[in-house]
């Protein structure tokens, strides 16, 4: 994170001026949500969460487990049902899964009950992160090669592209500084 590039995150619409008592943070793995929920939650006073780290807690495995002894189906519902139901909080900073969004109703539940943000780096930068923590990511346990990598990643965003871009703000940076967000979302 250099803060040599500008934030170029856009606005959807005139409410993300105001400040919001919920704000989810969405995007690919790798795309910064938990990093950037844990810095804006600082900056902000509010308290942030993973939601994979709630969904670890509550059930007592770790999403890998889940995914290895329940199948991804369980993993999902349990995931709706913790966004919907299990933030223990009234106000926060969420850094959902990279799959939160497309699942269910959670798209539309997180535009009417807060704030979305959609984290969205270029694959190139989601591989270099993403490498930085290997062999959590059950989504990728099959790809081997820095191609196939790619490749994989390529494809998962151009199908989670039309549910991502349902949120209210746009982060398409690779780079940015805590008060480009703020800014964003009207705090700066
Ligand atoms: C997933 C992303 C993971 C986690 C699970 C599934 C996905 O979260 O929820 O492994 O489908 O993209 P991160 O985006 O925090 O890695």
């Amino acid at each position: 994170m250099d803060g040599s590039s500008k934030c170029s995150g856009i606005f959807a619409d005139t409410d993300s001026m105001e400040t919001p008592r919920k704000i989810y943070l969405l995007g690919m793995m790798g795309s910064g949500k938990s990093h950037w929920s844990s810095r804006l939650g600082r900056k902000l006073g509010l308290p942030h969460f993973d939601l994979d780290r709630l969904i670890e807690q509550q059930q007592g495995m770790t999403v890998r487990e889940i995914f290895e002894q329940m199948g991804e189906e369980a993993f999902r519902k349990m995931e709706t049902e913790t966004l919907q139901h299990g933030i223990p909080a009234e106000s926060f900073i969420l850094a959902t899964g990279g799959g939160t969004p497309c699942f269910f109703d959670n798209m539309a539940f997180m535009n009417a009950s807060g704030l979305t943000i959609w984290l969205n780096p270029s694959v190139e930068e989601l591989i270099v992160r993403i490498k930085k923590s290997p062999g959590t990511r059950p989504i990728l346990a099959e790809v081997q090669t820095d191609e196939a990598l790619h490749e994989k990643l390529q494809q998962l965003l151009e199908k989670r592209k039309s549910w991502y871009s349902q949120a209210e703000i746009v982060v398409d940076d690779d780079y940015m500084e805590v008060a480009d967000l703020e800014a964003l979302i009207g705090n700066g």
